[in-house]
């Protein structure tokens, strides 16, 4: 996918989950507006209620979106099926797709009345949803491959430079001030030993560098800090990411297993849908 395909990829998802909202909101708008001891009289009630043909069908489709926006993203993730065709990175931006518009077509289905134990699905629902745009939020705090793959903090590490071999080789620098030099650029606020802006600054100027020299050493420690500190924030948005599994998971669990509980009691009163 190129840069513009992409960009039409995500604002196609994202129009068709406006209008979609638009249209239901619009659509509905009376009967979802008139208190639920009247809505018996309303003309379009046996269109609208939660087992009328709309009101029913939203509910099917909506939970068929999410199943299986949630399906090919396991199934991807975890099996790589289909890893040949799109990348997992696509994938996540689908799954974000159709378990967005999945409940927001639930939503339409309950018709704003939420009763009985279903209503644990319902919530549960907006939970995974919620814990879902958090996750979005630190899924992509943590570098990835083009792929999609989460780097590991190995790989990253790789990417700095040897800084004490170049202090020490390119501006001859002996250990010491190597080792003071190197002091700057550690992530840890509150360490002690931590080497100070105007303390490195003063350090350099009673060297015998040249201030080019000194202008460059400048810009290579403050990459190299930017990278240190990058590094810390990674291993904290790692740790969160493995929380976070914690809580959008089970919410989805919870949801699953009342939503079929729900199902089987409608299929039990008679509720047939079209069929
Ligand atoms: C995430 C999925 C779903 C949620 C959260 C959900 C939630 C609800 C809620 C809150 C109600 C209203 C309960 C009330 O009257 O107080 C309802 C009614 C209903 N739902 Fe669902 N639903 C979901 C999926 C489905 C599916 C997949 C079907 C059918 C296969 C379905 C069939 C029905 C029917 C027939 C009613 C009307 C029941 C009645 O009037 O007694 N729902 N649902
Ligand atoms: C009813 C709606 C949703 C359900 C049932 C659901 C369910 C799931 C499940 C079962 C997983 C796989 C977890 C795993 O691999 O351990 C997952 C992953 C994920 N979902 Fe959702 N999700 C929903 C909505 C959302 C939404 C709205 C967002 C974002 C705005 C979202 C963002 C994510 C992210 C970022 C991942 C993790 C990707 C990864 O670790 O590779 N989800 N979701």
């Amino acid at each position: 996918m190129t840069k513009t395909t992409h960009k039409i990829y995500i604002s196609s998802m994202v129009s068709i989950i406006v209008i979609a909202t638009i249209y239901l909101a619009y659509t509905g708008y009376s009967y979802y507006n008139t208190v639920l001891e009247e809505r018996f009289y309303h003309p379009k009630h046996d269109w609208f209620k939660p087992s009328g043909a709309y009101g029913h069908g939203l509910g099917i489709i909506g939970t068929l979106m999410i199943l299986f926006g949630v399906s090919i993203y396991i199934a991807r993730k975890r099996y790589n099926f289909l890893g040949k065709f799109i990348r997992l990175k696509y994938l996540l931006e689908f799954h974000i797709f159709l378990c967005t518009l999945g409940p927001i077509m639930v939503l339409f289905h309950t018709a704003f009345k939420f009763g009985g134990i279903v209503s644990v699905a319902f919530w549960s629902m907006v939970a995974v949803v919620l814990s879902g745009v958090i996750g979005r939020f630190i899924y992509i705090q943590i570098p990835r491959t083009i792929e999609g793959r989460e780097l590991s903090l190995q790989e990253v590490k790789s990417m700095k430079t040897d800084l004490s071999n170049v202090l020490s080789e390119k501006f001859r620098l002996d250990l010491p001030t190597v080792q003071f030099l190197i002091r700057f650029t550690k992530n840890n606020e509150k360490d002690q030993n931590k080497v100070s802006l105007s303390e490195l600054k003063k350090a350099l100027k009673h060297s015998n560098l040249t201030k080019t020299e000194r202008g460059s050493i400048l810009k290579l420690l403050k990459n190299e800090r930017t990278l240190s500190r990058r590094i810390g924030r990674l291993q904290t948005m790692q740790k969160l990411f493995k929380y976070w599994h914690v809580a959008h998971l089970p919410f989805a669990l919870v949801m699953l297993i009342i939503v079929i509980i729900h199902v089987a009691v409608t299929l039990a009163f008679g509720y047939k849908w079209i069929f």
